[in-house]
Order: C-alpha cells, then structure tokens, then sequence
C-alpha cells in the first residue's frame, strides 16, 4: 500500500516474501510474518545484531530467550549444525510442522547468536506450519529467532492488523496471512531433563505429549505456570507481566446461573467501563439498570476449547479498544472473561488468562493477584 510508506501492511504474495526474505538476509530489519499459532516478529537467528533489533523493537527483557524457527529438519541440520536428539522422535513425527517448540543443548562452537539464548546451555527450536512461516525460512534460507509479534507485555498479535496496532513505525514490514488458526503460542518442551518437563502449555495438550511421546513422556512434569518476579525459572519468560490489555482483566470460572458471579462482582466494585468476554451468553435483563449499563458489551469467545483458544488474544484486544474509545479514565475499565476446566486446550488457555488477571474467581472463591 503505496500510501503508507513506514509500514505496509502487505499481503503474502510471492514478491512481497521475497522483499521480507530479503530484509532478513541483509539484516535490514525484523519482519513480522503469520504462524499457525500467533504473529512472530523474525531475524536472522544467526546474527546478533539482527537479533538485538527483535529485542528493541519488542521492548522485551534482554534476558528472555526467543525460539528459533526452521523449515525443515534438515535447514536444522545443515545450516545450526543440530540433531533433534532422540527423546523428541516421536513427538517431532507427529507435531511438526506445528505449534510445538523443543528445548535442545547448544552445540559446541554453535552459529546460533548468544542473543537468542541469553544466559542458556539451549535453544528452543520450532518448525511451524504456517505455509507463508515455512515459505519465508526456507525463501530467506534462514533460520528465523522470532517472539510473539506483540509489544512486550501485550496480548500475542493473531492478525496482522493487531501487530500494525503495537509496531506501526518500528518495523518495516508485516506480512499478511490472515488469522492464526491455534491462537495461543507453541507449548514448550524440555527433554534434557528427567523426568521431561512442559515448560509453557500450548497448541499441543499435555495429553497429547503423554500419549503420543513415548515411554520418557508418560511421566512429563508440567512446569508451574507462574513464577514470582524474584523466582528463577527455567522458562524465564514466565516472570514477566503478559498478555495484558490496558484494562484490567478480572477471570472468572463459570458464571454462574444468569451470569451471577459477573453480577456480584459488578455490584461490589466500582468498575464503571466494563466488557464481558464469556462461553455462553447470559441474560443481563433481569438486573437492575445501574449494574447492566455498566457493560458496554458482551460477547462469546466460543464454546469449545480450540474456539476459545482461537478467539482468546483478539477478544482482549477487541474488548480493549470499544472501552478504550468509549472511556477516558482507563483505571475503570475492566474486562471480565470467563475461564476454563485446565484440561486439553483448557490449560494453555487457563496459562494466559491467570498472568492477564488481576482478580480471579475460582472453586468458589475470589483470588486477588499481587502483581498486576
Ligand atoms: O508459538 C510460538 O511459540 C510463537 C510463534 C511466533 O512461534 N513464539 C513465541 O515466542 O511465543 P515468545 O518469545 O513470545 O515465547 C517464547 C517462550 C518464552 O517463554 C521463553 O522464555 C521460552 O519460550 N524459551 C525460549 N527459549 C528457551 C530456552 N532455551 N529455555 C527455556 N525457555 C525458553
Ligand atoms: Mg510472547
């Protein structure tokens, strides 16, 4: 689009890969490409100077290591000089490509860029199957260090105008590829410790990885998904505020008949710009008007998991901006989502939700969250 110079919010079409893959090869700039789960914002994982551009562009903790991304196991191979070590066989089988990301030991003398794995002996590693993600690697021929397109603390982008909406001057390109169809990022695996550890629910269940992963899997430790901010973590991503809206999100486990829980929360806060994202619609006729004028809308994220999963990032971000328009003293605005049971795609969604909170209703009980 030729009437916006600083940022184009191009299509994937063949000459604009070929414009992104070129960026990435020269290490012009970081380019912001579609992946099956959420936006990735790439560089040339080889190239620390590429990399530090990610870093900056993002606003994002030094210390917090991004995943690489590859086309095929052989650009894995031939280009970072690293097997998949045999623990992931199987899972490498039959999640790859897709929303699954491996912890592996950095080979000795790696070309990897220090930058990617800042203070780590591994490196996440991701094939993703996003057609535009696996053209622009294997176009570029470059293995790709890329986070989550977002600003740093932001919901992860599932569109491109959603990565527009956070980097609009300070990357040069986005390539368009529509919506992300998983729409939580990639569950992170670590198999060079035993038992195996989850160290981020994702787009694969932790009963997939169970069923599907071998002996070694069955006993897989799911790592806590939250951390204090003084906590180390094997995953050092997990102690930063995350996913967060400029309202604040208060979660609730099931609304309740008619929607009562939402209704009580409403009645004994002061909360003036409100946004209720839930599974099933509930009925707010039946309140009185004081309290129901207060939600300026209500929506369904959806009924199933993968749904909820899917329409998750977009419904904060959506919900954000009508009370954003609407409001001007922001510390009132709040958006109330319903969450989940932790299993399946229930606890990669459950993950989110718990670091977005502020407040969170569970078995029956309020739960107000320090850090937020
Ligand atoms: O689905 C995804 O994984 C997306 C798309 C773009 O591929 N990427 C993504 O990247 O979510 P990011 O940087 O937002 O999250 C990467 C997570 C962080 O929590 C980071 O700490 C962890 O993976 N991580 C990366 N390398 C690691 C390593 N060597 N050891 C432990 N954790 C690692
Ligand atoms: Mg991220």
């Amino acid at each position: 689009d030729a009437e916006q110079p600083t940022l184009n919010p191009t299509s994937a079409t063949a000459q604009n890969l070929e414009r992104a893959a070129e960026l990435l090869r020269k290490h012009t700039a970081p380019v912001a490409f579609p992946t099956e789960t959420v936006y990735g914002l790439g560089a040339a994982a080889t190239s620390t100077a590429a990399v530090r551009q990610i870093f900056a562009a993002k606003q994002r903790p030094s210390d917090n290591p991004l995943i690489v991304h590859v086309s095929s196991v052989a650009q894995l191979r031939r280009v970072l000089g690293i097997e998949v070590p045999q623990i992931y066989r199987r899972l490498v089988d039959k999640f790859w490509p897709g929303p699954l990301t491996i912890i592996l030991p950095l080979p000795r003398g790696t070309v990897v860029s220090p930058a990617c794995t800042p203070g780590q002996t591994t490196v996440g590693v991701r094939m993703p199957a996003h057609p535009v993600a696996r053209a622009l690697i294997a176009i570029s021929d470059t293995p790709l260090a890329a986070p989550s397109a977002n600003a740093s603390t932001k919901p992860s982008p599932t569109t491109a105008a959603h990565v527009l909406a956070d980097m609009a001057g300070r990357i040069p390109l986005v390539l368009d590829g529509g919506s992300c169809s998983v729409g939580v990022e990639s569950t992170v695996v670590d198999g060079t410790v035993r038992p195996p550890a989850v160290l981020r629910p994702g787009g694969v269940s932790v009963e997939m990885i169970r069923e599907v992963g071998g002996e070694e899997w069955k006993d897989v430790v799911v790592g806590k998904s939250e951390a204090g901010k003084h906590e180390s973590v094997r995953t050092p991503g997990m102690k930063y505020r995350h996913y967060s809206p400029r309202a604040r999100v208060i979660v609730f486990v099931g609304a309740g008949e008619g929607g009562r829980v939402v209704k009580e929360y409403l009645e004994r806060t002061e909360s003036s710009e409100v946004a209720v994202l839930t599974s099933k619609l509930f009925e707010t006729s039946g309140w009185d008007d004081s309290t129901r004028s207060r939600i300026k809308t209500i929506r369904s994220l959806g009924t199933t998991g993968a749904d909820i999963a899917r329409n998750l990032f977009a419904g904060l971000r959506d919900a954000d901006e009508e009370l954003q328009a609407e409001n001007s003293d922001n510390s009132k605005a709040v958006i109330l989502v319903e969450g989940v049971s932790d299993d399946d795609e229930g606890a990669a969604i459950m993950n989110r939700l718990r670091k977005a909170a502020s407040e969170i209703y569970e078995d029956g009980e309020w739960t107000v969250k320090e850090s937020s």
